[in-house]
């Protein structure tokens, strides 16, 4: 293998730029071509391609965001669309390709594996949702904002003595609420992953409430639902004073932090090895601090992320 291409897809996560460094410097290293795509998939079928040197990547380890920029490629989904993308890479010569993304992304590269183009995934998204590693890089440093905003908001839940419902994302996993509730103390989290029921809630509210509590916090994964409603309901059953606050994008923003930056240099690198190995068609990810790599085909097929239920449990009982 003499060229080999890299992009980023799907929602942006800090770490991104780490992670597209490593694969830039690590190519480099080894006498390869390294060229950008930019803007996804979309910038793939658009033929957006151009080749990076090692200082195109300079002062990027430490920013959020993605240089190569993102996009959710509707077109892309399509035998077409993919097919386009393979003739733009072939044009230049380049025979394999890095993913850095979360599951949307993984699917692409799947696609393009299976029709004989090789491809690497790197697991980028704030969410920690893809099967086979686990954590994928952002999830970290969207964690600390998340918490960062917890602490500041619990400042003034404690002046007014409200309970707040904070609404994070994740998409259709909870691992984003559940680190963050356990790590900031929360009362109540609320994953996808498990049902609920607003009696619980609110008797353990209640509960608090009597033996003295000044706030609650209550962190809702937005794969559960409207932290909006919830508040509603709450408000409704118990006549406490609510607030919400949904954090949204700036989940996403942010330097990463160390961790997220040593994981994306990790898992770049491997995955270029991977594809000097002749080894196409497989996503890394990190199991007890050792790389690990698998079928990416397999692994979107029969893996599936799970949550950490053992937390979830931890959590309900240090917030009695
Ligand atoms: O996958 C990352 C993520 O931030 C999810 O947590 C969220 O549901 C989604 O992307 C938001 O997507 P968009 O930026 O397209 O609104």
């Amino acid at each position: 293998m003499k060229k080999i291409g890299v992009l980023t897809s799907g929602g942006d996560a800090p770490g991104m730029n780490a992670a597209v460094r490593a694969v830039v410097r690590k190519g480099i290293y080894h006498d390869l071509e390294v060229y950008g795509i930019y803007g996804g998939y979309a910038g793939l079928i658009s033929g957006n391609i151009k080749k990076l040197e090692l200082g195109s990547v300079g002062d990027i380890i430490h920013r959020g965001g993605t240089v190569l920029y993102s996009a959710r490629c509707e077109e892309f989904k399509t035998k077409e669309g993919q097919q386009k993308g393979i003739e733009q890479l072939k044009k230049l010569g380049i025979e394999g390709l890095v993913v850095i993304g979360g599951d949307g992304s993984y699917m692409g590269a799947k696609k393009l594996t299976e029709q004989g183009f090789p491809c690497v995934g790197v697991p980028g998204t704030i969410d920690n949702d893809i099967p086979g590693t686990e954590f994928t890089i952002g999830f970290d440093t969207a964690l600390n904002t998340v918490i960062d905003a917890i602490d500041k908001i619990r400042d003034t839940a404690t002046s007014h003595e409200r309970t707040f419902i904070i609404e994070v994302m994740g998409r259709d996993a909870g691992d984003i609420a559940l680190w963050a509730g356990l790590a900031g103390g929360a009362e109540t989290i609320l994953v996808p992953e498990e049902n609920f029921s607003m009696d619980d809630i609110c008797d353990r509210l209640k509960k608090g409430s009597e033996r003295g509590k000044k706030h609650s916090i209550i962190v809702v994964a937005e794969g559960v639902g409207s932290g909006v409603e919830i508040s509603q309901k709450i408000k409704e059953l118990t006549n406490y004073d609510t607030r919400v606050s949904v954090l949204g994008h700036m989940q996403r923003g942010g330097s990463p932090t160390a961790s997220d930056r040593v994981l994306a240099s990790r898992l770049g690198a491997r995955a270029v090895e991977l594809l000097i190995e002749g080894r196409g068609g497989r996503a890394v990810g990190i199991v007890k601090n050792e790389l690990v790599d698998y079928d990416i085909i397999e692994a979107l097929e029969t893996k599936k992320h799970e949550i950490d239920m053992g937390m979830l449990k931890l959590s309900k009982e240090l917030s009695i």
